[in-house]
Parts: C-alpha cells; structure tokens; sequence
C-alpha cells in the first residue's frame, strides 16, 4: 500500500525495543519521503510526559499527536495549543468538579501527579486486585449523578475517567474525517486497555505481542478479521504487523 495513516500508542507499543524502533522509524520515514503517509502519537501521556519521552527516545516529528488518552489532539508542529474543535467536541457534558467529587469518595483511587490531571481527564492508580470491585462502584455512582464519562483501565494500575465524547477511538475517527483517509488505509497499533477504543471500527490494528491482559482478554472475546496480535514485541510487533496488512509494500 503506498499511502497509509498509522496511529500508534507509545508506551510499551512504539516504545520498548530500541533497536526496533529506530528500525521501524527507517522504513516509515522512507514511506512519507515517497508518499503521503501519516504518523499520529496517540497516548495516554499528556503533552508534558509526551515532551519527556520525546527527549529520552528518538521519535518521529508526527503529523498530530493524540494525547491524554484521546483528550487533546495538536497538530505538526507539536507545540502548546491543542485543536479547539476537537476540545469542543470533548468538553460536551462534561464536568470535570462534579467527576472529581464522585471518585474523591473512593479511598482506593490514588491520585497520579498534577501534570496528568488535565481539563478533560482524571486519573487515578487503582491495584488490580480491588479493581474489579471498585470500578462498576465508581461507575454506578458516576451514573447516579447523571455523569456521563468513561471509565478506563489500563495496564493493570491506570484508571482514567474521560468525557463521554472523549478516548482514542473518537480522536482517531475525527482525524480520519478531517484528513479523509478511509479505514482500509489506517493502521492502529496498541498494548493496553485505553487502547480497545481504537480496535472498534475498520481500521487495520495491530496488538503487539507483549500485550497486557485487559487487551488480550478483548481481543479473545472480540476477534474481528480486522485486528491482528503480532507474535514480536513492542516497535518490531508493528513492523510484523504492517506487513502482514500489506502496508510495506513499494517502500
Ligand atoms: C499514561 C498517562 C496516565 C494514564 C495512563 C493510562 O501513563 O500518563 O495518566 O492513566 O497512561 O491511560
Ligand atoms: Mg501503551
């Protein structure tokens, strides 16, 4: 395929395996010098740990970077400002005060540090072994109120409370419209539970091999001719990934 949109999680997806990920960076930067295809970041990370990572490894410039798990959306060259539209779109019944006031009840939600309490996202760390007791708590007092949010769990230690219109899936299906690039053309890559919301439309999606239970557990239940689980790991399970979609050829 010569043009293609990939969007890909960082942490534990693109991220991983260096030696991988310079080899993967070759072949796409390769691909966007002959053709017009995309990169997005999509990450849970807001833009400040996005930052960070970005002077710690040698990341591609994207084309837009989704950030705090499909809250913000900035567009190439990442600076300060994220897509108003977007935000509008996100920011739609969405009270943060009133979200903060239900989970605060819940003693087994810890804070995460202020720069990952952004305006349309709270996030807490939640043990494993009490998640699944506390969350369809959180979730019914959320309802109670009348909020309507999403409640994520990632990796075995990440909850994130989100805007109903918010999440990777819906940033995804806003960029694809903006930039008309049709499912077929658009790979999704990911490792973890904020990730399904990209695995549940047409896209191409690859989970890589080191996945993290909440992932696997959906995929086993929602298998699709869609979504494939490379068998390497982290940069190299996309790169798998991306040929067994056909998206190296004429590189
Ligand atoms: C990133 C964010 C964190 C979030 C987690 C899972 O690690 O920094 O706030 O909870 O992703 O989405
Ligand atoms: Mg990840």
């Amino acid at each position: 395929m010569e043009n293609f949109l990939l969007v890909t999680d960082l942490d534990n997806t693109l991220i991983g395996d260096d030696t991988a990920l310079i080899r993967l960076n070759e072949i796409l930067e390769k691909k966007r010098r002959k053709y017009d295809t995309k990169i997005v970041y999509c990450t849970g990370r807001s833009l400040q740990l996005y930052h960070q990572l970005n002077r710690e490894k040698p990341l591609l410039s994207p084309d837009a970077l989704i950030s705090s798990v499909g809250t913000e959306i900035y567009f190439h060259p990442i600076q300060d400002n994220f897509d108003l539209l977007w935000a509008n779109q996100v920011s739609e019944n969405w009270d943060r005060d009133a979200v903060f006031a239900v989970a605060s009840h819940f003693s087994d939600l810890v804070l995460q540090p202020l720069s990952e309490q952004t305006p349309f996202k709270v996030s807490y760390y939640l043990s494993e072994t009490i998640a699944q007791e506390v969350i369809p708590r959180l979730k019914a007092d959320l309802a109670r109120e009348n909020l309507q949010t999403q409640v994520i769990y990632s990796a075995s230690y990440a909850l994130d409370i989100l805007p109903f219109n918010g999440g990777k899936g819906a940033a995804l299906k806003y960029l694809r419209n903006k930039w008309n690039i049709p499912a077929d053309k658009t790979c999704v890559c990911g490792d973890s539970g904020n990730d399904i919301a990209l695995f549940k439309g047409e896209e191409r999606a690859i989970i890589v091999g080191n996945a993290k239970s909440e992932l696997l557990q959906w995929y086993y239940h929602h298998q699709t001719p869609f979504c494939y689980l490379a068998k390497q790991h982290f940069a190299q399970g996309i790169l798998e990934g991306l040929n067994y979609f056909g998206f190296l050829q004429h590189l």
